[in-house]
């Protein structure tokens, strides 16, 4: 892989690479994801339109997002030759991305017989209108050649947990081919059209160094977005050069906002904006029914569910570059409350436990046997789910960190509160309460690091939990003083009679006097092993070292960042030197066996003067879909795609960490460490609906901003900024 400008590109075809490829070349537009596969290939290339916020189950095997018949779908013959790269002879190939507008394209040269004939094919999934997927194909040939063109939308797609719809109607109106399908459990209805401006029907025939070109229009609509659709997508207008044009015009906008330019260093640069273009590709942008899925639009990996990894790891990003993407997805989680309270009654709490694994309804897709054995085969019994209580606080954490932000506190009102308030009441619920020594407790929790499950006291958990407690004190606060009829309506339903005294008695695991915050109650207990060991000590690659009896359990070896997670959300409030101590002792013991890690090491590091970790770990997370050096598969499990919470983490780690930027609710400060090799760079954030755009070069910073600053303090190395 070759990357040029904004650009990333494959010289040549190699099979083994199609796979990653499809992860690596993806486009989306919030509504669906296309994997990055070629126009012939088919579902065992893993080729796949994935629809954002469409589930469905089929028997009882996982539910999963829904893959639709591939809209994009093109076999070209050449005098009978399929002009296939898994099949036919290939003279030259490339691939190519173009991230600043996400338009893929393909161009091959196959040898036929003696007759050279070349594909060419660009597509992209427009973001000025969601529902529609666009490719111009082409077809030229240094000898007089006929061509047969087979295009059509196919229903027989990619599906790891089998097939999710059927197909209910397939006509043609006008010049129009109509698919209809139903999902088979929730029957959703999904419509297809498609409009080609050219006849393919029959076989061409094409002179020397003549080109065939054709456009496809298709239009993808599911749920109540069928209404009407049809006569919607008739009136599309469906010139390829004005719809490449609303699409290009809208990707300017968002780069606008949100891109970072680094000058001096070509790699870190490029990684940046590989990761913001992906962020960006898969946020859903018109609705608040759907969160983002832990492997983006790429596929139905773990579900196409929501993890924890939406608030604490992409949500920032948001926050501070398109405010109304990231209060849809607050508003995502308010709106799937009811879930989250149905889960708490399962495990027979109350208040909310909001999902491990959120997809639709709220309702958790995490099974309680998340991991099969790669020994017996047998389903493991796994904590995620039930112990990972971490989540309801990190939900909190998405709301509030959206409040203090955007200084747009109109979700409270808009059931925000109503869902602190339950996250907290299952908090308090579920807390242990101490009398001996006058503390709440949190047991059988899963962290972060899920190799030790059902531990006591998680630090991470705690922390989150009491972040999460304060954050609910601060909005009956603000409603009191802001939303008296809220604040009234709140109080004449709920009793908060507890909630100071569980902010202040729920027991915070402070640092040793090595400085050193435990893990978890015993963690120091635990054998004393280093990556090497453990590694040498596996039976079958990919074993899982979690779970009962998993290599990890019984070791100080963890998953992934956890207490370094921890310091690094709650940066301002912990020591340089206790940064350091828990940076360097945990370090050596972190597999970073998910790519949620590295940022958090990443970030840290740039606060204790470790610049060169502070870079290989912001590498590390920025490059994860480019080099595609991730796990993909834990025991038998197939867990590759993208890694959205990863690319989050990048932007996490260039502008907190490189840009030094941090925030109270009062104050944003700008305190940058630039690498070395960063001669400048430059940014925008969105602070409390004002736009600054930020210059920092070296040591020095400038601020401008879109309005006037009346309203908001800014400072710089900690000295208030004069605008
Ligand atoms: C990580 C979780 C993460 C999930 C989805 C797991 O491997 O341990 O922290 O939420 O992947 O990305």
């Amino acid at each position: 892989m070759e990357k040029l400008g904004w650009k990333i590109k494959e010289n040549e075809f190699l099979k083994s690479d199609v796979e990653q490829n499809g992860s690596r070349y993806l486009i989306g537009n919030g509504y669906m994801g296309y994997r990055g596969t070629l126009e012939e290939f088919g579902k065992e290339q893993l080729v796949a339109l994935n629809m954002a916020g469409l589930f469905d189950r089929n028997g009882d095997k996982w539910r999963e997002s829904v893959n639709a018949p591939n809209p994009f779908f093109v076999k070209a013959f050449a005098n009978d030759t399929e002009l296939n790269v898994l099949t036919a002879n290939i003279d030259s190939h490339e691939q190519v991305l173009d991230i600043s507008y996400g338009l893929h394209s393909r161009n091959t040269v196959f040898c036929v017989n003696d007759t050279k004939v070349s594909i060419k094919a660009e597509r992209f999934l427009s973001m000025a209108n969601e529902n529609l997927a666009v490719i111009k194909y082409s077809v030229s040939a240094d000898k007089d050649t006929e061509i047969k063109i087979n295009t059509y939308l196919d229903s027989d797609v990619w599906s790891i947990n089998g097939d999710h719809f059927e197909v209910t109607e397939q006509t043609k109106q006008d010049d129009i081919s109509v698919l209809k399908l139903m999902t088979l459990e929730n029957k959703i209805p999904l419509s297809l059209y498609e409009y080609i401006n050219q006849d393919v029907e029959n076989p061409i025939k094409i002179k020397a160094g003549e080109t065939f070109a054709f456009v496809k229009v298709s239009g993808v609509y599911w749920g109540e977005g069928i209404l009407n659709s049809l006569d919607t997508f008739k009136q599309v207008n469906k010139d390829y050069d004005a719809l490449l044009k609303e699409h290009k015009s809208k990707w300017n906008e968002i780069w606008y906002n949100s891109d970072i330019e680094v000058e001096g260093d070509n790699e870190a640069q490029f990684a940046l904006r590989y990761s913001i273009y992906h962020l960006n590709s898969i946020v859903p942008r018109n609705t608040y029914k759907c969160g983002i899925p832990a492997r983006g639009l790429s596929g139905q990996v773990y579900k196409g569910a929501s993890f924890w990894d939406t608030e604490m790891f992409m949500m920032p990003f948001f926050s501070f570059t398109d405010a109304s993407l990231c209060k849809n997805l607050v508003k995502y989680r308010i709106n799937t409350l009811a879930g989250a309270m149905r889960k708490a009654k399962e495990f027979d709490f109350d208040g909310a436990f909001y999902a491990w694994e959120s997809q639709e309804t709220g309702d958790d897709a995490c099974s309680l046997f998340n991991v099969t054995d790669i020994f017996t085969k047998r389903p493991m019994r796994t904590h995620f789910k039930d112990s990972q209580i971490h989540i309801s606080a990190d939900v909190v954490y998405g709301l509030w960190q959206y409040c203090t932000v955007s200084g747009d506190y109109s979700l409270l009102e808009e059931g925000g509160l109503d869902m602190m308030y339950q996250c907290l009441f299952f908090f308090y619920d579920y807390a242990v309460y101490k009398p001996l020594k006058n503390r709440y407790e949190l047991h059988s929790v899963v962290g972060p690091d899920e190799y030790h499950e059902r531990v006591n006291n998680n630090a991470f958990t705690n922390k989150m939990v009491k972040y999460a407690v304060d954050a609910l004190v601060s909005a009956l606060d603000y409603a009191k003083n802001n939303m008296p009829q809220l604040y009234e309506e709140f109080l004449l339903k709920n009793d908060i009679s507890w909630v100071d005294e569980f902010a202040q008695k729920l027991y915070i695991p402070q640092p040793n006097e090595n400085e050193v915050i435990e893990q978890f109650d015993g963690y120091f207990k635990l054998e004393d092993i280093g990556l090497p060991e453990i590694r040498s000590r596996e039976l079958i690659p990919h074993e899982y070292w979690g779970g009962g009896n998993g290599l990890a359990t019984t070791t100080r070896i963890i998953k992934q960042a956890d207490v370094v997670m921890m310091l690094n959300i709650f940066r301002s409030e912990y020591s340089k030197s206790v940064k350091k101590a828990n940076w360097e002792f945990y370090e050596p013991y972190t597999e970073h066996g998910s790519s949620l890690s590295a940022c958090a090491y990443g970030i840290v590091a740039t606060e204790i003067g470790m610049a060169d970790w502070a870079y290989k770990y912001f590498m590390k997370t920025a490059t994860v879909d480019l080099t595609g050096d991730t796990k993909q598969y834990v025991g038998d499990l197939y867990i590759g795609g993208t890694h959205p919470a990863a690319n989050g983490g990048s932007w996490n780690t260039a502008v907190f960490g490189f840009g030094g930027v941090s925030y109270t609710n009062e104050v944003l400060d700008i305190t940058p460490n630039l690498p070395e090799s960063w001669k400048s760079m430059k940014f925008k954030l969105l602070w409390k609906d004002v736009r600054l755009d930020i210059a920092i070069n070296g040591d020095d910073v400038k601020i401008t901003a879109d309005k006037p600053t009346d309203n908001i303090k800014v400072t710089v190395n900690k000295k208030e900024y004069k605008f």
